[in-house]
């Protein structure tokens, strides 16, 4: 037998909080949020991951659809990443996500060159994250508060744009016989040297 997640109906008298969900506190709350956001509406959970999200961005090239982008997008809800950037095609597979699309900020850029332009108002440091020749290892390197990490596709990686476009680049060590691990996990890896410095 299949275990249901979540909770089930709300049980006693119901709570008049606002950001309460009727609907969920009638029928259960059944979905992947932590305990804390139990029976909230979606809108007052994002509400709250607002005024404590992290000063980081992500941002992934996407001139392939790529596969890693729910992925990614997941972490970064996980570790309450400022917003996560899509360079290039518009279109993602969600599926990955595993909904937490609807709780975390995703904004599109058509190119490189919108994309930095829109760093550099908001005044963040642009990092590469890719294993190039002229990397220096994340794993002893000052990651800036206020950053966006950028990450390849798979096949291609970093394009030689955003590659111009970063301040520096950043590899994970490896040690076996593969060229590059998967770039949701790279990102997963970068995301937490973030919160390790920073957050911890
Ligand atoms: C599958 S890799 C492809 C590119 C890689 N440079 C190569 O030579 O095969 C796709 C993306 O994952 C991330 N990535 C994979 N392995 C990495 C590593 N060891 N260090 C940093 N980033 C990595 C990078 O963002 C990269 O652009």
């Amino acid at each position: 037998m299949t275990e249901l997640v979540g909770v089930g109906p709300w049980q006693g008298e119901w709570p008049d909080e606002d950001h309460y969900d009727p609907e969920l506190l009638r029928d259960g709350d059944r979905r992947n949020v932590t305990d804390q956001y139990r029976y909230w509406t979606l809108e007052a959970i994002v509400a709250d991951l607002d005024l404590r999200r992290h000063p980081f961005h992500v941002a992934i090239e996407n001139w392939q659809h790529d596969f890693n982008i729910g992925s990614i997008v997941r972490t970064a809800n996980a570790f309450a990443v400022a917003e996560v950037h899509i360079i290039g095609k518009k279109r993602w597979n969600r599926r990955g996500a595993m909904v937490t699309d609807r709780y975390q900020h995703v904004r599109h850029h058509e190119t490189v060159e919108v994309f930095t332009g829109w760093c550099r108002d908001a005044g963040l440091t642009v990092l590469g994250i890719d294993n190039v020749d002229d990397s220096v290892p994340i794993e002893t390197a000052s990651l800036p508060t206020d950053c966006v990490l950028v990450f390849g596709q798979e096949g291609p990686g970093l394009s030689d744009e955003a590659r111009a476009a970063c301040e520096q680049t950043l590899s994970i060590a490896q040690f076996g016989s593969t060229r590059s691990i998967n770039a949701g996990a790279a990102a997963a890896i970068a995301m937490h040297t973030w919160i390790r410095q920073h957050a911890l």
